[in-house]
């Protein structure tokens, strides 16, 4: 349950990642310098966008992507075409299914949270709580674990039918 909540948590905070952590308590000597944040590999400008925003920065593109990853408990290529050779990921290919079905995901959560969530006014809910994310469901499996409810800890509920008797 708890580690549920915090991928959650860690899901939903990914849309809120381009909110710098001012105002928080930083450890010192902690600020990497301005260079450093940077991503080592610069990924090219994306090409084939379809559900994101094509003006999302590369930063929060690639936070959103390990988002999906870490809530699905996959690596990049469950979703992108990777050259077994060379390596090489074509993240622009739309080449593997999982990609596509992707989408469609990205846009029923943002659906479910622009036109649903929206309606629910929960005082006790903080952001987090009302934000259906990947890992809502997914909960770090490719597909989401069936609920199966616990068996009923007490007798037949009263007005039940009598079990059969075996012949
Ligand atoms: C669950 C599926 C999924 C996983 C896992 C995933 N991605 Fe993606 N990725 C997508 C989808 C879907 C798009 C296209 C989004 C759109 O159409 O707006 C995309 C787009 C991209 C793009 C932009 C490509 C372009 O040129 O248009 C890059 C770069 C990218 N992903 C990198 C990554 C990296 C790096 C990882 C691993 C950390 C990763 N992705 C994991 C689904 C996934
Ligand atoms: C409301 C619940 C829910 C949310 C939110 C959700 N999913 Fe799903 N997802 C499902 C269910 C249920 C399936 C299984 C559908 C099927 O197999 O027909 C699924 C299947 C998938 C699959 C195919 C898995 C496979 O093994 O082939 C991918 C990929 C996926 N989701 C990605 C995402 C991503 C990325 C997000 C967040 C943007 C997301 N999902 C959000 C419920 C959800």
């Amino acid at each position: 349950m708890k580690q549920a909540k915090f991928l959650a948590i860690v899901a939903a905070s990914l849309f809120y990642a381009s909110f710098p952590l001012a105002g928080q308590d930083a450890p010192q000597g902690t600020a990497a310098p301005a260079g450093e944040q940077q991503h080592h590999m610069p990924l090219p400008k994306p090409t084939n966008l379809k559900v994101l925003p094509k003006d999302i920065s590369p930063d929060d593109l690639i936070k959103t992507m390990r988002g999906y990853s870490q809530a699905l408990g996959v690596h990049c290529n469950f979703c992108h075409e990777v050259d077994e050779k060379t390596h090489k990921a074509n993240f622009a290919a739309d080449t593997k299914e999982d990609k596509k079905f992707a989408r469609t995901m990205i846009a029923m959560t943002r659906e479910i949270n622009t036109k649903f969530m929206t309606q629910i006014n929960d005082p006790d809910a903080k952001p987090a709580d009302k934000t259906v994310t990947c890992g809502t469901c997914h909960r770090g499996s490719q597909m989401p674990a069936q609920f199966v409810p616990k068996p009923e800890e007490h007798g037949p509920a009263p007005g039940a039918m009598p079990m059969q008797k075996p012949q």
